[in-house]
């Protein structure tokens, strides 16, 4: 996609999860309520959820896609590389990511956006998974950062 229209087309996105969060207490439904955006908004998106921290576990948030794992491997595969890096991590072919842990085989590149709360600490991240190599970039990451800030408006 044409960089100005990608930034349009998030634009609009972003906009519309504006308009639908109405509560930052209503966490989950806020979660919930930017996957189901997300994924159903750009079709190159075939897996969109969060990953939380609970008691120093990466566990399974609201996401939209075929089923994945509940709870990740510590310190494994791309969430907790986010976690562990306390930054966004792009990765063009995950199979070229050393642990990547596969939910469903048709991914082929991935971004990860840590979750940071109003006092700058990682909470959990947002995940999303492409069946395109080289899929996300730097226009993906600006506009999802803004996006996950959302939840603390
Ligand atoms: N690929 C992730 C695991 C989650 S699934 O993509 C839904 C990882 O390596 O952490």
């Amino acid at each position: 996609m044409e960089n100005n229209r990608k930034n349009e087309r998030y634009q609009r996105i972003y906009d519309q999860i504006d308009g639908l969060i109405i509560d930052k207490n209503y966490f989950i439904a806020n979660m919930a309520t930017i996957v189901a955006v997300l994924n159903n908004k750009l079709d190159y998106f075939f897996w969109t959820g969060f990953y939380l921290l609970i008691n120093g576990e990466l566990i399974i948030g609201p996401y939209q896609g075929t089923v994945a794992d509940i709870k990740l491997e510590k310190n494994k595969g791309v969430c907790w590389a986010g976690i562990n890096r306390n930054k966004m991590v792009i990765v063009p072919d995950v199979e070229k990511f050393p642990g990547h842990i596969g939910c469903d085989s048709r991914s082929r590149s991935e971004i990860v956006v840590p979750l940071k709360n109003p006092d700058g600490n990682i909470i959990g991240v947002l995940d999303i998974d492409s069946k395109t190599l080289d899929q996300f970039d730097k226009i993906d990451a600006k506009w999802l950062e803004k996006i996950t800030e959302l939840l603390w408006k």
